[in-house]
């Protein structure tokens, strides 16, 4: 099985007037996605984001969850926050990463590879697979053609398709990888 990451993209994404904007790190985000990403054997989880505020803050999060008496209070969440690792730009995440394959995600996504042809393309593959999330109202349409795949998107019978990102990573995560 080839080797798993997540990058949740804070830059560049639309705001609800289509803008490009830099939304906010959300804490719920880090806790809950880095919960479903040690869940589901992802080796690492990217927070991406170009503000130094918003990444100081952020990092002062995962510096509390480093400590020894942290661990003690509750494990699992420490031990989830390992998983954890912030970066300015997605370029800087692609740098550190051995040429991977980039995943898109999008509630929008009209298309797009099937999670069985992309679960079936992790079981052979040697590369490792990066999947990118999006906050505000979604990456940008720069963002999502850069990607080498677009995943179709998670369908439900109801009209509404409205899923917050963390919901998306569990739904996302197990159907590929579990
Ligand atoms: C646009 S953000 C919305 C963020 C929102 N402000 C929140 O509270 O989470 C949601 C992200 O989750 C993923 N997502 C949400 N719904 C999805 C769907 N139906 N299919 C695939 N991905 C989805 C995409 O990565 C999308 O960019």
């Amino acid at each position: 099985m080839a080797k798993v990451y997540i990058a949740l993209i804070h830059y560049p994404v639309y705001n609800k007037r289509k803008n490009i904007v830099a939304t906010n790190i959300t804490g719920f985000d880090l806790h809950d996605i880095a919960r479903a990403c040690a869940t589901y054997g992802v080796e690492q989880f990217f927070v991406v984001n170009p503000i130094s505020a918003q990444l100081e803050f952020a990092g002062k999060i995962i510096d509390c969850w480093k400590s020894e008496k942290s661990y003690r209070h509750n494990w699992t969440r420490a031990k989830a926050f390992r998983k954890v690792k912030l970066a300015a730009t997605l370029e800087e995440v692609l740098k550190k990463l051995k040429k991977p394959i980039v995943v898109a995600t999008s509630a929008k996504a009209k298309g797009g590879a099937s999670f069985k042809a992309l679960r079936s393309k992790m079981k052979k593959s040697k590369r490792p697979f990066l999947i990118l999330l999006g906050t505000g109202w979604g990456m940008t349409n720069e963002v999502l053609d850069k990607a080498d795949i677009c995943l179709e998107r998670i369908k439900a019978k109801a009209e509404y398709n409205h899923l917050s990102v963390r919901s998306a990573a569990a739904i996302i995560l197990d159907r590929l990888l579990s």
